[in-house]
């Protein structure tokens, strides 16, 4: 190595230490004391080596006395930003008036909606379960909507009162069920089943109607699937969903499409933040029942030799029980306040 890169290094290493030095005094006789130590015009040490470049040949002198001019002049700066900074009074650092405490800014992220995300929860359990997904009109007539489901045209429930009707006969589907028939007119069995998607009533919002709202549709068709096929799937299901300390009830209910019915109800043990549990009431989570024969004979599937089980809930309604909301409409709103509570990292 020649004298000239060693002489060079130096004056790095110098430059560096000074710089640092500079940087952690706090008081201007410190940053005289230094000044005197690397820049005094006797004993400074790059001034020692500004004084010592007559020893270098000619060759070497130009390089290692524009480094250590470099050099000098920015410790110099240095100690000068330095005393100006503590005279400004900005404290013991160079960051003025930067509060470290102080939280970052996050940019804004999207994220899934809350219900949303109870979809994609309800999907992947029933996935597992062996059920694909199947999709219908959001647009029916009163065939799939009521008369194949086996929901007489003076029934209650086709009432215009209850259902928005459009021109020519059509109508807003009431329910995912006429998916249902869709998809047993297309296919023969076996049939297993999950049906998302928007329905709609004419209802006035509450705190637990929306005109529009999301529904999970499910059906199996088979030979041989019994009641115990029906109850197992949906415990287990409630189960998965819900935790397995969870308890599963089967009501009487009615349903027109089903027979006999049932609406499902769960009692979850929930584990408060101070480790100690609690059981919830009874919480009923959809309709279900075995699919009545006349609607399989509608779609001409031969209910001697099949039968099956349907399901139908509302996965905001599955949300607000699992989150603890009291009033759906927070769902539609869509403060962000809100959503961002269920934010997902
Ligand atoms: N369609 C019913 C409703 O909207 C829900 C339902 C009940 C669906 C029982 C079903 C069922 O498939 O078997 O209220």
């Amino acid at each position: 190595m020649s004298g000239n890169t060693d002489l060079i290094e130096a004056l790095q290493t110098l430059e560096e230490e000074a710089l640092q030095a500079v940087a952690s005094a706090a008081e201007s006789d410190q940053l005289e004391a230094l000044r005197i130590q690397y820049l005094g015009r006797r004993e400074g040490r790059i001034s020692g080596i500004l004084r010592g470049l007559g020893g270098l040949s000619p060759k070497e002198r130009p390089a290692v006395g524009a480094e250590a001019n470099r050099v000098k002049a920015r410790v110099q700066e240095a100690l000068e930003a330095r005393i100006a900074s503590l005279e400004a009074g900005s404290g013991a650092d160079d960051i003025g008036d930067v509060d470290l405490t102080m939280p970052g800014a996050l940019p804004w992220r999207g994220g899934r909606h809350p219900v949303t995300q109870v979809i994609d929860e309800l999907w992947a359990i029933f996935r597992s379960l062996g059920f694909t997904r199947a999709r219908g009109p959001e647009v029916e007539t009163d065939w799939y909507n009521f008369v194949a489901l086996n929901t007489p045209l003076d029934h209650p429930a086709v009432d215009e009162a209850d259902t928005l009707y459009l021109k020519n006969g059509l109508l807003l589907r009431t329910h995912t069920s006429p998916v249902q028939i869709r998809i047993m007119e297309a296919h023969e069995p076996p049939i297993r089943i999950i049906a998302p998607g928007m329905v709609y009533r004419r209802d006035t919002p509450d705190a637990t109607h929306t005109p529009g709202f999301f529904q999970l549709e499910g059906l199996v068709v088979d030979e041989g699937i019994t009641f115990i096929d029906f109850k197992a799937t949906l415990a287990e299901f409630a189960r998965r969903f819900w935790g397995p300390g969870t308890e599963v009830r089967f009501r009487p209910g009615f349903f027109p499409f089903t027979e006999p019915s049932a609406e499902v109800d769960v009692k979850r043990v929930i584990t408060l933040p101070d480790g100690t549990t609690e059981e919830t009431d009874w919480l009923e989570i959809m309709g279900a029942g075995m699919v009545d024969p006349a609607v399989l004979e509608n779609v001409g599937y031969d209910s001697e030799r099949y039968t099956g089980f349907a399901f139908g809930m509302g996965p905001a309604r599955i949300a607000a029980l699992k989150y603890g909301v009291r009033d759906i409409r927070v769902f539609f709103e869509n403060d962000i306040r809100f959503l961002n509570q269920f934010a997902q990292p």
